[in-house]
């Protein structure tokens, strides 16, 4: 039975309390949700990202055409382009099964070129069947020039080429096509379908661009001086401005990205979907599992600079140095930019907060409004994680994001995790979490866990699902919330559940209590998952096995977690008498490793209770 006091007020839930998390992950940027077409425009995919990679990844050639970096670039930061010969065509093969157009809609072309005489090219739209629209003809004639053309489609495909084919020599940099029709309209905008689905959830915040995406890499900038360092971290001054000035990346999640999906389009869509923008900045010790901290005081000081810089660029004045790119840019009215985060998944929690502490004091000290959010470390690395929150209380932190991915029987257990939260210390960003599935038993899990969330509301200030998108055919992390491919998108379970919470966020929370609930305690037997445990004291003879039967973990229980074996990797361990695995970054491999029973976190843990216990 279920008992409501609706004379008594819980804890007001503020409107911006479930948001969404966007990571260029599982090619979410570009080939998702930024709504270029040709992959590799600017020629810039290199060995140095991906071992598969050349600066022709995606075209292919007929007659002569060369990759070239020298003098001749269009620009420092986009180094190479394409000295296409006479008589020779280059031909984009797109993202998935290739380009996507519709019947009847509008694509726009654009191109920079050169050409020492007036050399004429022809572009056209193409699939294996016939043309897919009217060839169009440009004459390039002296240096750098961007040049446009449109197509309208007179067939739909969901496998189409772009070709570019020139009568004489010519060099060649950003070829791209956009569909006119993207998210609102906007200019080298959103695609349509993947903003609708998430403008869809109403999000109180959107959380961006990462993830590990941000703080891992080296924290250089992308310049001579770094050896135009490849692997870097996520920057915002490499994002903004003209997209043919903007430098590339090798990200993270082993790909380049182009940041034409850069800080002015995601300030631009948190806009646009009425949230309230929530960047994440590098914070000099690189998380995710790298465990690196920089010592370069210069290099902190100019991370700390482009934070104020950032906080200008959103909200400063056009009279303002910052303030007035983005008028440039198009769009002088302030962004509404109240929070920002510093650094992500710290497992360094002392240099990580050294440095946070900086970055802090100079952020109050300029813009005492903006509340900055710290960072707890991933949830499951024991210790480190209870020193980040140890320093974080002490500092009196407003804000402190935790992240979580777990099987879903822990979220129908750690329902109750912030009752016990201090009322009076840091607030919590619940910045990732997912269940580890896109089943309909996740998306319950995870749906009552959130009543837990909500019934903190008081605690639990931010929340957002992780990931959020991810191309069908570019996968490194799973589960995620919205599915896509080059033709169709489509909401998961867990984005059902969202969307239930999101678009129907309460004003204050109804004290209620429940009698006959069912147990929430683990059973030790059944449906369990990778972070069950069993005591030391308590059991003998423990095995884990997937759903599909496979033996992951068996032992006549020591103790000692060397005696345990277990298929997949992953630092397993025993502390204070509870079973537990410790290493995140191994559990992540063993999910990308592609073994399904890992996928399926349905396990069962069978053991003998020792006599007399
Ligand atoms: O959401 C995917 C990844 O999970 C994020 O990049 C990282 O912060 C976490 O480990």
């Amino acid at each position: 039975a279920i008992t409501v006091d609706p004379t008594t007020q819980g804890a007001k839930i503020d409107d911006t309390m479930y948001g969404v998390f966007f990571e260029d992950i599982n090619r979410a940027a570009d080939g998702g949700l930024y709504a270029e077409l040709v992959q590799n425009r600017s020629f810039e995919y290199s060995t140095a990202d991906n071992s598969s990679y050349t600066p022709l990844t995606s075209w292919a050639v007929d007659g002569t055409a060369k990759a070239v970096n020298d003098d001749g670039r269009l620009n420092a930061r986009n180094r190479t382009y394409l000295a296409l010969g006479a008589d020779s065509s280059v031909t984009n093969s797109g993202y998935n099964t290739g380009i996507r157009v519709e019947r009847g809609k509008r694509y726009d072309f654009s191109v920079w070129a050169r050409a020492d005489q007036g050399t004429r090219l022809a572009v056209s739209l193409t699939d294996a069947d016939a043309t897919l629209a009217e060839a169009r003809r440009i004459t390039v004639r002296g240096g750098w020039a961007k040049y446009t053309a449109h197509f309208t489609a007179t067939r739909s495909s969901t496998t189409g080429r772009l070709t570019v084919a020139t009568g004489g020599p010519a060099a060649l940099d950003m070829v791209s096509l956009f569909p006119r029709d993207t998210f609102k309209g906007r200019e080298n905008g959103l695609r349509k379908d993947l903003a609708e689905k998430i403008a869809a959830l109403d999000p109180g915040f959107v959380r961006f661009p990462g993830g590990c995406l941000v703080n891992t890499g080296s924290m250089q900038d992308y310049s001579e001086a770094s050896g135009w360092e490849r692997k870097r971290s996520y920057q915002w001054k490499d994002t903004i401005g003209p997209v043919e000035q903007r430098a590339t990346n090798s990200n993270f999640w082993g790909y380049n990205q182009s940041y034409g999906l850069g800080y002015y389009e995601y300030f631009q869509f948190s806009e646009d979907v009425g949230a309230m923008p929530l960047p994440v900045v590098p914070a000099l010790v690189t998380g995710c599992g790298q465990n690196k901290a920089t010592d370069d005081d210069a290099l902190l000081k100019r991370h700390i600079q482009d934070t104020l810089d950032l906080i200008e660029f959103a909200g400063g004045p056009v009279t303002s140095e910052w303030g007035r790119k983005r008028a440039l840019m198009g769009h002088p009215k302030p962004f509404r930019l109240t929070h920002i985060a510093v650094g992500n998944e710290e497992n360094l929690p002392n240099e990580f907060f050294a440095r946070f502490q900086q970055f802090r004091a100079a952020i109050e000290a300029r813009y005492p409004d903006i509340t900055v959010v710290s960072n707890s470390g991933p949830d499951d690395a024991g210790a480190t994680f209870d020193t980040a929150w140890k320093l974080n209380r002490e500092a009196n932190v407003d804000m402190v994001d935790e992240h979580y991915y777990n099987n879903p029987s822990w979220f129908l257990q750690n329902n109750d995790r912030y009752d016990s939260y201090d009322r009076n210390g840091p607030k919590v960003f619940l910045g990732e979490y997912a269940s580890w599935g896109n089943a309909f038993k996740n998306a319950l899990s995870e749906a009552a866990f959130m009543t837990g969330l909500e019934r903190n509301a008081d605690v639990v200030k931010l929340a957002s699902y992780a990931p959020l998108l991810a191309n069908e055919d570019y996968v490194q992390w799973q589960p995620d919330m919205i599915w896509f491919n080059n033709r169709a998108s489509w909401g998961s379970a867990n984005y059902e559940t969202q969307k239930l919470f999101m678009t129907n966020v309460g004003d204050r929370v109804v004290p209620s209590t429940a009698t006959g609930t069912p147990s929430t305690t683990a059973p030790i037997s059944g449906a369990v998952g990778l972070s069950t445990w069993a005591t030391t004291a308590a059991y003998d003879d423990v095995q884990v096995t997937s759903a599909d039967g496979q033996t992951l973990l068996s032992d006549d229980f020591s103790g000692d977690a060397s005696q345990w074996n277990h298929t997949g990797g992953g630092n397993w361990s025993v502390q204070d008498g509870q079973y537990v695995q410790t290493d995140v970054a191994a559990e992540n491999t063993m999910v990308s490793a592609g073994d399904p029973a890992w996928h399926d976190y349905d396990l069962k843990v069978k053991a003998t209770k020792k006599s007399g216990k």
